[in-house]
């Protein structure tokens, strides 16, 4: 039987499948389903800053206190009625999945400051979680921004962060940075312990009939995997902390060729979503059987061995443009 198991930010793995954060590790019972479904670990739901100032608001709001948030993030969180004391429900998800299962529990943050990023991570690590997730989301979409001020902000918040906790740190991070290698090597030369690549944001579509700005696709398609494959595979060799993969692993095909791009985990939700939490143990009977037919003992026998240094084609990493030479053979470029 091949061993699937694996070291990640000094955790040991019993294999190196993820459940990515989400609304299905929300709850105590998910997190017992991913378990007995055969992740290796899983990331908790972020706790967004944004969702307990909502909390904060409703209170000062019966009591007649003025409003302090953005009035145009109030129609995006009407559905959330039941935002009832949100810290210490999630401390205490936390706490009991501490004890309720043996996988690796990783808390996931997400703050509207830098200042307040030490303060979450501090109570997360204080109430027993394995290691910590910063889910870093910022659209660099402002004219008065330049590049190294927009990412500035990455290098403050883990900095805040590394100097209140021991924990593992992953830096979950998104592909817009004018110059995203360059990015990913100096965060990795921080105390980070890895990286994820990459986080799925919420998009905008247009609907041409009623003239409404719509949300787009939530789940990724099987599609999306090339841009986290792609950086996964150019960045793997370069970086001084673990890379973890995230996005468009919808089966286990995928799933390995993020670790043979060089991923040391790979996260997955959309796939859970639409296939159920069970989906786990197709993917790594999937894994294992690979391994078996190609003869491979453990994950470092084939992790990045076709990462941008180890393949035999590595300006297929960094090919932008289809070509006619290049382009698939059903495809007229
Ligand atoms: C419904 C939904 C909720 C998500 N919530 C979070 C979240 O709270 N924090 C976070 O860091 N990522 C969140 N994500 C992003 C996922 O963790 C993951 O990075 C992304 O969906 C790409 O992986 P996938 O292609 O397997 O879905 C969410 C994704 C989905 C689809």
């Amino acid at each position: 039987m091949p061993d699937l198991s694996t070291e990640f930010i000094g955790l040991k793995l019993r294999n190196p499948l993820i459940a990515a954060s989400s609304g299905l590790t929300n709850t105590i019972e998910d997190i017992i389903e991913f378990e007995k479904a055969g992740v290796g670990a899983v990331v908790l739901k972020s706790l967004f800053e944004e969702e307990i100032r909502i909390e904060l608001e409703k209170d000062l709001a019966s009591m007649n206190k003025e409003s302090f948030l953005y009035p145009e993030t109030i129609g995006f969180y009407d559905s959330f009625h039941e935002v009832d004391d949100m810290m210490t429900r999630y401390l205490g998800l936390i706490g009991e999945a501490k004890k309720k299962v043996a996988i690796p529990v990783i808390a996931s943050i997400n703050c509207l400051t830098a200042e307040k990023w030490p303060y979450y991570a501090t109570t997360l690590q204080d109430a027993g979680a394995d290691a910590l997730e910063l889910n870093v989301f910022s659209l660099p979409s402002d004219l008065n921004h330049s590049p190294e001020k927009d990412e500035k902000l990455f290098f403050d918040i883990v900095d805040a962060v590394k100097d209140k906790v021991n924990i593992p740190v992953i830096l979950k991070i998104s592909f817009y940075s004018s110059n995203l290698a360059s990015l990913i090597y100096q965060l990795s030369k921080t105390e980070i312990s890895a990286i994820t690549l990459f986080n799925r944001f919420y998009s905008p579509d247009i609907d041409i009939n009623t003239f409404q700005v719509t949300a787009s696709n939530v789940y990724s398609t099987p599609g999306d995997l090339s841009m986290s494959l792609r950086w996964i595979a150019l960045m793997s060799d370069r970086v001084e902390c673990q890379l973890s993969a995230s996005t468009g692993v919808h089966d286990g095909t995928a799933f390995i060729k993020q670790l043979l791009a060089g991923a040391s985990v790979v996260q997955v939700a959309s796939a859970f979503y639409k296939n159920g939490k069970d989906f786990a143990g197709q993917i790594l009977t999937e894994l294992e059987s690979w391994m078996k037919k190609h003869e491979f003992q453990t994950l470092d026998d084939f992790k990045g061995k076709l990462s941008y240094a180890n393949t035999k084609n590595p300006a297929a990493y960094e090919r932008t443009q289809f070509m006619k030479h290049f382009a698939g053979k059903e495809i007229k470029a």
